[in-house]
């Protein structure tokens, strides 16, 4: 079966596009909305105009470098749930309208379940345990094979990107706060501060970033901003490995227990140096996709797109994770 299709990807705050054929991705591109950089954090309605300024361009342009016409598609996947509601709705109507057009079907592909699909471009494919750590979510997951989800553990507040963010936020770092607190953390010392690990003898694979955030929060309010100047290096280094040890520790928990061979990390949080490197440390056998494949993209949703289209699920795939009882 020779397939062809289009995954848009406009979630939260990029606007991602792809065109993938069988296994090969022809054209694709990935635009980071800037304007959130000064406010902290993502604002919403920014967002949505950002993605409709920027999605019929770079559709168009894709098209023409991949040299596919929009007859030639096979079908239109697009990121569908969970994400901003506003900058989600541009996505949809857009490949909605252009299915209409082509006649072609449109399939929802649940954004998480495009991070998961991320993993083939790491060389990795199921069974797999994936720690996947996004601005959104932190979870573990048992792939048992694609579209077969059992979520082990997950995060019982604050997700780890969400974490890096928040922190980066109050040190008046720029949005995205993870790779302002990486470059940061590159000139400090990782054992400078003693945070928190939440949560490293619980029974369980779940997470806890929220003590984290409040010994942070308290540690800079007590230093006051001349301190916390003189030492931001330290600040984030520490805090990075508190983040990594937690993530590192309940993966290798999960691992161990289930005897799983492949253990893959996928997500924006996992383009981080710090947890790529201690990642390759403990786990010999740890897969972990090219940057550019774990922060948001089209090709991502595209391969997730296709998975479900070739066995005809074109209608909303909830994705089907459950807990372990
Ligand atoms: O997967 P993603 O692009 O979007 C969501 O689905 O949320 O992840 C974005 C998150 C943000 O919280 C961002 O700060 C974090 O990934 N991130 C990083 C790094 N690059 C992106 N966190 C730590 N270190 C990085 N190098
Ligand atoms: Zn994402």
């Amino acid at each position: 079966m020779n397939t062809t299709i289009l995954g848009i990807e406009t979630s939260c705050d990029e606007t991602a596009v792809a065109i993938i054929h069988n296994e090969d991705i022809l054209a694709e591109a990935v635009y980071t909305q800037k304007i959130h950089s000064r406010y902290g954090g993502v604002i919403p309605e920014f967002a949505s105009r950002d993605h409709i300024r920027k999605l019929y361009p770079m559709v168009k342009d894709i098209f023409s470098s991949a040299l596919v016409k929009p007859d030639d598609l096979d079908g239109v996947a697009v990121s569908s749930y969970p994400g901003l509601p506003g900058a989600l709705l541009v996505g949809y109507s857009f490949a909605k309208g252009l299915t209409f057009a082509a006649d072609v079907p449109l399939v929802k592909v649940n954004h998480l379940e495009g991070h998961l699909f991320a993993a083939k471009f790491s060389g990795a494919e199921p069974p797999f345990i994936a720690l996947l750590v996004s601005g959104g979510h932190t979870e573990i997951i048992f792939v048992r094979e694609w579209g077969v989800y059992e979520i082990l553990g997950t995060t019982r507040d604050d997700a780890a990107g969400e974490a890096f963010d928040k922190i980066a936020q109050i040190l008046g770092l720029p949005y995205p706060g993870g790779p302002q607190i990486q470059k940061l953390a590159e000139g400090g010392n990782p054992d400078a501060i003693k945070f928190p690990r939440a949560m490293m003898k619980s029974n369980d694979y779940d997470f806890s970033f929220s003590g984290l955030k409040t010994a942070a929060i308290n540690l800079l309010y007590d230093w006051g901003a001349e301190k916390v100047r003189n030492n931001i290096g330290d600040i984030c280094a520490s805090f990075q490995e508190a983040v990594v040890d937690s993530l590192l520790n309940k993966l290798s928990r999960a691992v161990k227990e289930f005897e799983v061979d492949e253990i893959v990390i996928v997500g924006g949080v996992a383009a981080n140096e710090r947890l790529r490197q201690k990642a390759y440390e403990i786990f010999k056998d740890v897969k972990i996709p090219p940057k550019k494949y774990c922060t948001d993209n089209g090709a991502m949703i595209a391969f997730a797109g296709k998975f479900h289209l070739e066995r005809g699920e074109t209608e909303f795939t909830e994705f089907s994770f459950y807990r372990k009882s």
